[in-house]
């Protein structure tokens, strides 16, 4: 019989109610009148795009934003009736699905401009999009240079609404603002030759969790967060809010404890060799669930203490050495990423490890790692 929940001993674990309380204080610090787009492609970084688009909705985001019609549509099929941004450019074969199920697109050329109009002709409604302009990213989007063009022109077509302008920072989130400014400006530029032309749009927005935090003159009317909520700050040197915590910890449990002796080596690549006696915890998880692949690096917690990585971690399994900490058992908890004690391993450690950011290792962990949802009830 197999059972309906996971009962596999590694899990990632979604702290709902931390997440309720950091949307409620992202939304206390932000000026009353600003909308928040909450980001929640890519499995909301792996924490589960429902939930948390759900948690996001409810508790006041005015938009949700991902970057592919699956996952538009899976938040559809999931009766989530939010304004949804897809990121990103769409395949002609894609338009009309995003049509039919009120997805809002990007529009920066011509010829998608054609399509949405017959598209808006066909299904007899109206449909808002949105431009992105490229401020220096080179990303997607048209040229700040060549913006007004397409700006005016979608203004001026029928069965199209102009409903944002957007554009997105290189870098938000560094002490040097220099070129985020400049991207600012440039931005500017096309918003003050849009007002020449009496173009007036709803949602103008820049701002990442960078930008949210730190470039308040860049907030526009409504900034897109993603990062943020899930209590991550986007840098090491960003502005902080009081309270804000960490949504995901990532937990296992010890499978096995081998008594090594003096010249036995650890692991694959025989990276590890016992200089002594030693006691080693076998863990169940490795790099084929997310954890970076690493040798003689690192650590997990375990009874409140640092316990070192021995070896290379394979696909499904990692050794850490617990001599010191003798009080460990088969089947005691382990800390991967999160908080045991006093003792914190964080995001932005594992990042280090992987030599990445902490985006890739939240949205890294993999599907066959369960996801167990704390919510307090
Ligand atoms: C266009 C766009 N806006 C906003 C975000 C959210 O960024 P963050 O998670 O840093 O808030 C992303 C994420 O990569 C993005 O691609």
């Amino acid at each position: 019989m197999s059972p309906s929940k996971s009962i596999r001993p590694t899990c990632v674990e979604i702290d709902i109610r931390q997440l309720r309380r950091n949307f409620q204080i992202i939304l206390a610090d932000k000026p009353a009148n600003l909308r928040f787009c909450c980001v929640v492609k890519d499995n909301a970084y792996g924490h589960g795009m429902v939930e948390v688009a759900r948690c996001a909705w409810e508790l006041g985001a005015r938009y949700l934003a991902v970057a592919t019609v699956d996952e538009g549509l899976h938040l559809r099929q999931s009766n989530i009736d939010a304004p949804i941004l897809i990121f990103g450019e769409r395949t002609d074969e894609e338009l009309p699905v995003c049509v039919a199920h009120d997805l809002t697109c990007f529009v920066n050329d011509a010829a998608t401009i054609c399509l949405i109009q017959r598209l808006a002709a066909d299904f007899g409604q109206t449909v808002s999009v949105h431009v992105e302009v490229d401020t220096g990213l080179s990303r997607f989007g048209v040229r700040w240079t060549k913006a007004i063009d397409i700006i005016a022109t979608i203004a001026e077509t029928d069965g199209l609404l102009l409903e944002g302008v957007m554009s997105h920072f290189a870098m938000s989130d560094e002490l040097d603002k220099t070129f985020a400014n400049e991207q600012l400006r440039r931005f500017r530029e096309v918003l003050a030759q849009m007002a020449q032309r009496g173009i007036v749009v709803a949602l103008r927005h820049m701002c990442n969790s960078g930008g949210f935090l730190d470039l308040p003159q860049a907030h526009f009317d409504m900034v897109r967060m993603g990062i943020l909520p899930l209590g991550v700050y986007p840098s090491q040197v960003c502005r902080r809010i009081k309270g804000l915590l960490p949504v995901m910890s990532v937990k296992s449990q010890v499978a096995a404890i081998q008594d090594i002796e003096k010249g036995d080596t650890v692991g694959y690549g025989m990276r590890y060799r016992a200089a002594e006696l030693r006691r080693i915890a076998v863990l169940p998880l490795g790099y084929g669930d997310g954890f970076p692949r690493v040798r003689n690096q690192g650590a997990v917690l375990i009874h409140g203490k640092r316990a070192p990585i021995v070896g290379g971690n394979a696909m499904d399994a990692m050794m850490v050495d617990i001599t010191d900490i003798p009080e460990t058992r088969v089947w005691d908890d382990v800390v991967v990423m999160g908080k045991q004690g006093r003792e914190e391993i964080d995001v932005h450690e594992l990042a280090g490890l992987k030599g990445s950011v902490s985006y890739d290792i939240l949205a890294g962990w993999r599907a066959r790692v369960p996801r167990v949802f704390l919510d307090g009830n």
